[in-house]
């Protein structure tokens, strides 16, 4: 038998300069660092300059990304772009991103399913090119979340980072066993009974506002370990892989405990888990490609390695994504 793949060329990742420690904001709102780590595993997250917008992220994450697979951007052919913070309300971001590229052929569009946008582009783009009409893809995780927060919520605004993450796939043919390198499998699910648990109070259609976002913590944490395993479980059983056989657990990096809790439940070994949490705090649907971006250059993840995404966010949304590097 044989299949299209698609295959990952490169992958890259972008994080604006300003670093903004959890001891600064314990000086401007009633929060402490102790609280912040054991709670979620953050210590500091990025936030953008003013002026630096999604799609300026975005694109310094996907040149990166064309660089490290070696490829002329002229040669990419369909670029999806998870945002839930676009420059604008449209055009999507992903046509901003293709111009700044100086693509001006294919197609480009955002997709938005909060933070488990990457592992959704991800699929979209796996179906565009295991169906045969593109060749070449950029899948995009980018966010600019500090613009939608409310900095005077302490249950939220400690949470969440601004950056960017990037990945090339190309469409190769495979044997169309586990044994081929790509995207081996990818899962998706939404539950809208869950839509006001992590939401934004604003919206062009609603309010004529952007809004900020709210949320059930404890709600969103109560599903969060249920819903990831699930997907995952999936993705087991649709390649008839298990714990031990993956190499590397790339989950969306929301929360220290709540990445934990899957990766025990699910039994995959801590050291087989990319955390990168303390550092970036939440960056939503940037989250997964930048650890990837990280476990790659750092030498952790190597071709052929089994590499497992997962992520869950506001809708609900989750999903999960198996791919042999
Ligand atoms: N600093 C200090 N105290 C705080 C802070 C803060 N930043 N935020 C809340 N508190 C206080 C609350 O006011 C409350 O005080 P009270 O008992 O006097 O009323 C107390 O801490 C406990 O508040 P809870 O919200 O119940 O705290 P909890 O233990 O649930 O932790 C947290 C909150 C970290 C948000 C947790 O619920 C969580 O991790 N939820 C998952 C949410 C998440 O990760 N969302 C990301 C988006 S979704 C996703 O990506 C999967």
């Amino acid at each position: 038998m044989t299949a299209i793949r698609s295959v990952v060329l490169g992958c890259g990742s972008y994080l604006p300069e300003r670093v903004l420690t959890n001891a600064e904001l314990a000086s401007r709102i009633d929060t402490s660092d102790d609280w912040i780590v054991q709670r979620t595993g953050i210590r500091e997250r990025h936030i953008a300059a003013d002026g630096e917008f999604t799609s300026h992220l975005a694109i310094k994450a996907a040149q990166a990304a064309l660089a490290d697979a070696g490829i002329d951007a002229q040669s990419i052919d369909l670029i999806v772009v998870a945002t839930s913070t676009p420059d604008n309300t449209f055009p999507a971001t992903a046509v901003a991103v293709q111009h700044g590229l100086g693509i001006n052929h294919g197609v480009a569009f955002d997709l938005q399913a909060v933070c488990s946008g990457f592992v959704f582009a991800l699929t979209t783009a796996d179906n565009f090119l295991r169906a045969g009409s593109h060749k070449r893809a950029l899948v995009i995780g980018a966010e600019t979340f500090s613009r939608i927060l409310d900095w005077n919520d302490r249950g939220t605004c400690v949470l969440f980072g601004d950056g960017a993450g990037a990945v090339v796939l190309e469409a190769q043919p495979g044997t169309g066993t586990t044994a081929d390198r790509g995207v081996l499998t990818t899962h998706l699910r939404s539950d809208g009974r869950h839509k006001s648990k992590l939401f934004v109070d604003g919206g062009p259609g609603s309010t004529k506002t952007v809004g900020h976002l709210r949320m059930e913590g404890r709600e969103v944490f109560k599903h969060a370990v249920g819903m990831i395993t699930d997907v995952i479980v999936d993705a087991f059983n649709a390649t008839g892989f298990n714990a031990e056989d993956i190499n590397w657990f790339i989950p969306h990096q929301a929360n220290k405990r709540i990445i934990d809790a899957s990766a025990h439940k699910l039994h995959i070994a801590p050291q087989k888990v990319v955390l990168t949490v303390d550092l970036h705090g939440n960056t939503s649907a940037a989250s997964i490609p930048l650890a990837l971006a990280v476990a790659v250059k750092d030498g952790r993840v190597k071709k052929g390695d089994l590499v497992l995404f997962e992520a869950m966010g506001g809708g609900f949304t989750w999903g999960s994504a198996l791919v042999r590097w």
